[in-house]
Order: C-alpha cells, then sequence, then structure tokens
C-alpha cells in the first residue's frame, strides 16, 4: 500500500520535502497561508488504500508547498486508532514520508494540560511521551524499515528540540516542555485519571501522535512534537469537557503556534 502510495505522490510532487508538519485539531490554519494555497495538494483519499477522513476539525490533506524558504509537507488531518482505524493506516502517513525520503517530522497536537502550572492556550514541546494507548503500532511482524526492538530513549530529537525552543524566543515567546501522555480515546479522562497521569509524571494528555511516532522513530525519521494545551485536564477546573471549546482554545493559540512554526522552519538546517 505504501509503496503504491507513493509512487502515484511521485507523479504528483515537485520536490521530496525536506520535513513534514503534522497540523493537529483547531491548528490547521497554516494549510490556508499563501504559501500552501499556492502549494500541491493531494487529499489521502486519491492515495491507493488510504480512507477518507472523518473526525471533526481534520479535512484529511497534505499541502507539498514552499514554506519560510524550505521545501516542506503541511498534513491537515490524521488518522485515530478510535475513529476504527487499523494501526497500519494511523502510521501510514509516517511509513509514507519515510518513502519518500522526507527526514523530518513535526507533530502537533491538542492536549489537556496536566501539569496544574500550565495554562490554557499555552505550547509544551513535547520532551518525551508516556505510551498509554495499550497498543504498540509495532505490533505484528517486524517491518524491516528498522530494528525489532526500537530505542525510544530519545525519540523527541534533543536538537530540534531546542531549535523550537530557540524559534519561540526569537518571536519573543516562552514554551512549556514536558511529557505527553498518549490515550485511545475518545472519551476524555476522569478527574482520577488525570490524577493518576499526574502521579506518572505526565505533564498532557491526548489522544493521537504516540502511535505515528513510534512508528517514524522506528522508521528512522527525526521527530519533533508540539501540543497546545487546549483545556486543563478533567477536574482540574470546575467545568465539564467539551471537543467545540478543546477546538476553540486550538484556534485562539493558532498564530502563537503558527508564529513558532514558522520561525523553526525558517531556522531548520536541512
Ligand atoms: N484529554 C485527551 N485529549 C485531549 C484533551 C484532553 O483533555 N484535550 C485535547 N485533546
Amino acid at each position: 500500500m505504501i509503496q503504491k502510495a507513493s509512487e502515484i505522490l511521485l507523479k504528483r510532487i515537485p520536490f521530496i520535502p525536506n520535513a513534514a508538519v503534522i497540523l493537529g485539531s483547531g491548528l490547521g490554519s497554516l494549510i490556508k497561508s499563501t504559501e500552501a494555497l499556492k502549494g500541491i495538494l493531494v487529499r489521502f483519499s486519491d492515495l491507493t488504500g488510504f480512507p477518507e477522513q472523518t473526525v471533526e476539525g481534520h479535512t484529511g490533506e497534505m499541502i507539498f508547498c514552499e514554506f519560510e524558504g524550505k521545501q516542506v509537507v503541511l498534513q491537515s488531518g490524521r488518522f485515530h486508532y478510535y475513529e476504527g482505524h487499523p494501526m497500519s493506516i494511523v502510521t501510514a502517513p509516517m511509513h509514507l514520508y519515510a518513502a519518500l525520503g522526507v527526514k523530518m517530522v513535526l507533530h502537533t497536537n491538542a492536549a489537556g494540560a496536566i501539569n496544574p502550572n500550565y495554562k490554557v492556550g499555552e505550547l509544551m514541546i513535547i520532551k518525551d511521551h508516556i505510551n498509554f494507548t495499550g497498543i504498540n503500532p509495532l505490533l505484528g511482524p517486524n517491518n524491516p524499515i528498522g530494528p525489532r526492538f526500537p530505542d525510544m530513549s530519545n525519540v523527541y530529537d534533543p536538537t530540534l528540540r531546542k531549535q523550537i525552543s530557540a524559534a519561540a524566543s526569537s518571536v519573543g515567546m516562552k514554551m512549556q516542555e514536558g511529557v505527553y501522555i498518549g490515550v485511545l480515546g475518545p472519551s476524555y479522562e476522569t478527574p482520577a485519571e488525570i490524577n493518576a497521569f499526574r502521579n506518572m509524571g505526565a505533564d498532557a494528555v491526548g489522544m493521537s501522535t504516540v502511535p505515528e511516532v513510534i512508528a517514524a522513530a522506528h522508521a528512522g525519521l527525526k521527530v519533533a512534537g508540539i501540543s497546545c494545551l487546549c483545556n486543563m485536564g478533567a477536574g482540574m477546573l470546575p467545568i465539564p469537557l467539551n471537543h467545540h471549546e478543546v477546538l476553540a482554545a486550538g484556534q485562539k493559540a493558532a498564530k502563537d503556534f503558527e508564529r513558532v512554526v514558522r520561525q523553526f522552519i525558517r531556522d531548520l538546517v536541512v
């Protein structure tokens, strides 16, 4: 499937991107930027084996464009396990990028803050993750693209993390840096789960990214991640969680997010 999809893509794209940027819920505004509008748009559903996208806030497309002086692919929408997609589909974009020869993937997502010092609307550089999904995308026969037992001790590339932090400073922003715990969803957590996750060392929680990051690391891609803290974890404030409010908070943070991503890509040495 990946080989067929990459053959289709190679006929349509003007260059092999230096970096892929995965735009999470509410963070898709870059897809409407002037640079993106001049790019080549490919819908996942145009590629053999890829399903249509369903989840709210996700359109399921890739735009290959010149962005801040670099050749990148902006991906809007991703496949989640909670939508019923198999892990092979959840991770397929990573395998596609690896097959194309992309070197680096920046994952972004909406997350709930668990660290009580964090504020809604802040951005967090992902320092590390806890896979609490109960599943691993590498289950089954090993894909020879990577080792059977891949090392996960530096998945979020330390140099890229420093570069994101430097990009944030140079646009006058301060970002948090913390541990993302990945859960399956689609229900939000209970307050007891949020307390448990805090005790485990997590700073933010979300329903994406971890499976793709494991697959990307296994495939030898360099990985970076940014979470937009769209709400405080369940039980931290006396209000229930609601997807629309999470999306709205993401849209409010989108400007800051865009500034930092632009600066990071501009400074990227590829
Ligand atoms: N929990 C899980 N996923 C999320 C949250 C949350 O609080 N906010 C945004 N995505």
